[in-house]
């Protein structure tokens, strides 16, 4: 270990960086030829026909890749591996919360998902259409996922822990008639009642035809007469292979709803070609998964890591992946190091604050397990404090294996700032997702859009586009143009701030707008307020993060009661339990404050920074700037006033 100039310290040793200059020209040939690097990479798939043209950025930001080129993602995640040896190979290792074990593999996928494909077909579903499945994380809903690319329906796949609210919007503005469930799932040794959330939902989005159930924890549920079927029943067993649909590159694959800065969450679209060419090359470069290694990613299969990186990728290279049902910390906090043991698990890819959950409880746990088989670490999610990243790589990785800090968004479909094994590593600075993947050109760009000198913050930002680029937000594309194009002319927009060093590392310094990262969840403030407002007594509400030691960000929220309303003293407890139906236990606030008035501009927008600064006892820095429209002299009003209006309350 050795310092570097800037105080950060880096981790130099032969393994970590013999062969930076093949990184180097891979990414300079992807800039210079970029047709012809795609061409080549584009193979890492099969495809029906090749594309007319690589890129077709006529109609930018709605950019083609692969234009008229033809597949099917499903066909490549599966069938295409039973003409060689990894016919009989394990394509996922199920480990239950409570122990139990699957193991199936490629032929016993191919089997079930043509039965599923041939159910969905049944019930009039066809190319075009959209299905959302809210289902916990087992085999089934990998199945679900992949049925639909067969037949060229669009799935939009719901976290399980979010709520009836949540869940009801993305049936809406996906447009779904049809839901996959399950009666239930297990986490922290407790069931999650999914079909009684999903009832709930339903009563609230109507189109929905039919529900297709999966009997996972077997506890009592209502099955509705006509629209609930069990997947058993209606799954039939006698074999009869769905011809794969023959898809365009740039059809939906499906929709991804993430927080943005409104209430309404952002169904962001992937497409088929392009986004399964990136993320097979990005594993492939980033992770370096050999054939016969066991790849474990972690995350859950709900949010944007588990769809690229449990599901797509991974069945793509033909590679066995881990799909662990529950907690990482249940019963106890050894159940990732036991995994890692038992399963001989060789890449493993986790968040920073499952690494600082787990760091928290001690050594012994992970000292305990034998972690000799692991070759490469990895983290996403927010950014990794050198601490974390210090524990993983020397705790868990004993030195040995290089921490990969892989940045990317729902929206960017796989990496796009991280480390690569594969072509080459960097010296690893702990804390620096370090350089970009090939084809991508990041830029921390100023205020003003001129790129920052080395060392200083700005907005981190991407010129141009590549291969696992969303297509559009869904109902919305004006929105997409909005977001992501405006404020920089010609460059992605990722709202996170940034900077580069001396020596061009990248280092992500976390969100520059309304969006909250909470354990690595990506949460829109607004849509918490809206919930909160929706409460039966709350006027306003303000909500912000505050710096929490293990999940990044704990929600603190400010409300303001209605006329006539008081300050019950179970409110607290009440007005948590609606957030957590409405929206899901991960969106429910650490504290909610009961204020008299919410600092604000005069044109009435309510000043969360300023509220954040004053509850952390800050004076608000860059605040002025930052705070839209509000002056200087505002903001110290607004503050003065607040702070009157609520002194007895602080
Ligand atoms: C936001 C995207 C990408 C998969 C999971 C999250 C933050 C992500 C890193 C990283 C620092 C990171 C950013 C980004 N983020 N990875 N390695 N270092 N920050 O996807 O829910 O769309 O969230 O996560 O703030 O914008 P997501």
């Amino acid at each position: 270990m050795e310092q570097s100039d800037n105080g950060n310290s880096i981790i130099s040793s032969g393994v970590f960086n013999h062969n930076v200059g093949k990184y180097l020209s891979v990414q300079e040939n992807s800039l210079q030829n970029r047709d012809a690097f795609w061409s080549e990479h584009a193979r890492i798939i099969d495809w029906y026909s090749t594309w007319t043209k690589v890129l077709d950025d006529s109609k930018k930001p709605f950019y083609k890749w692969f234009k008229d080129g033809k597949l099917n993602v499903s066909y490549n995640c599966v069938d295409r591996h039973l003409k060689n040896n990894r016919r009989n190979k394990a394509a996922f290792i199920w480990i239950g919360e409570n122990g139990e074990e699957k193991i199936v593999t490629y032929q016993g996928l191919y089997r079930r998902v043509n039965a599923f494909a041939r159910t969905l077909l049944d019930s009039g579903l066809g190319k075009g259409d959209c299905i959302t499945i809210y289902m916990p994380m087992i085999i089934e809903t990998v199945v679900a996922m992949l049925a639909a690319a067969r037949i060229g329906v669009v799935f939009t796949l719901v976290f399980s822990g979010f709520g009836s609210d949540a869940l009801a919007e993305r049936i809406r503005d996906s447009n779904s008639k049809l839901l996959i469930t399950a009666d239930g799932g297990f986490r922290n040794g407790k069931i999650v009642d999914l079909k009684k959330i999903a009832d709930e939902a339903l009563d609230k989005a109507s189109d929905i035809e039919t529900v297709i159930v999966y009997k996972r924890t077997g506890h009592d549920i209502d099955m509705k007469e006509g629209r609930d079927f069990w997947w058993d029943k209606i799954v039939k067993d006698d074999f009869l292979p769905v011809p794969p649909e023959v898809m365009d590159s740039s059809d939906p694959l499906y929709i991804l709803y993430t927080s943005g800065t409104t209430g309404k969450p952002k169904g962001i679209v992937h497409g088929s070609g392009g986004y399964s060419v990136w993320v097979a090359n990005t594993l492939k470069w980033a992770f370096d998964p050999g054939e016969d290694d066991r790849w474990w990613c972690a995350a859950d299969i709900g949010w944007v890591t588990g769809h690229s990186y449990i599901v797509f990728a991974p069945l793509l290279l033909g590679l066995t992946s881990i799909l662990y049902e529950g907690s990482i910390l249940y019963p106890d906090p050894s159940r990732m190091w036991q995994i890692v043991e038992r399963y001989g698990v060789n890449q493993l890819y986790t968040s920073p604050t499952a690494i600082r959950s787990l760091m928290r409880h001690g050594n012994h746990y992970p000292d305990a397990c034998d972690l000799s088989s692991l070759k490469v670490l990895g983290t996403v999610g927010e950014p990794i404090n050198p601490a974390a990243w210090e524990w993983f790589y020397k705790v868990i990785g004993k030195g040995r294996c290089p921490v990969i800090d892989t940045y990317w968004q729902t929206e960017t479909g796989g990496f796009i700032i991280s480390p690569s094994v594969n072509l080459g590593l960097p010296n690893l600075k702990p804390g620096s997702a370090t350089f970009p993947m090939p084809s991508v050109e990041p830029y921390v760009l100023s205020e003003e859009g001129s790129p920052t000198r080395n060392g200083e913050k700005g907005f981190l930002c991407v010129k141009g586009t590549w291969p696992g680029m969303m297509l559009t937000i869904n109902n919305d594309p004006s929105r997409y143009m909005d977001v992501y194009f405006s404020r920089f002319p010609g460059y992605y927009y990722s709202g996170d701030y940034a900077i580069q060093d001396e020596e061009g590392y990248f280092w992500l310094l976390g969100r520059a707008d309304e969006v909250l990262k909470v354990s690595g969840h990506r949460l829109g403030t607004i849509e918490i307020e809206d919930a909160l407002v929706s409460v039966d007594g709350i006027a306003e509400a303000a909500v912000f993060g505050k710096p929490d030691a293990v999940k990044g960000d704990a929600i603190v929220a400010f409300v303001v009661l209605r006329e006539g309303h008081h300050r019950t003293p179970d409110f607290v407890t009440q007005t948590k339990k609606i957030i957590r139906e409405s929206l899901g236990p991960i969106t429910v606030p650490d504290e909610i404050h009961v204020v008299n008035n919410l600092p604000k501009t005069r044109s009435g927008k309510i000043m969360r920074r300023v509220l954040k600064a004053i509850y952390l006892n800050q004076v608000p820095g860059d605040i002025s700037t930052l705070e839209s429209g509000a002056t200087v002299e505002e903001i110290k009003e607004a503050m003065d006033l607040f702070r009157k209006q609520n002194k007895d309350l602080l």
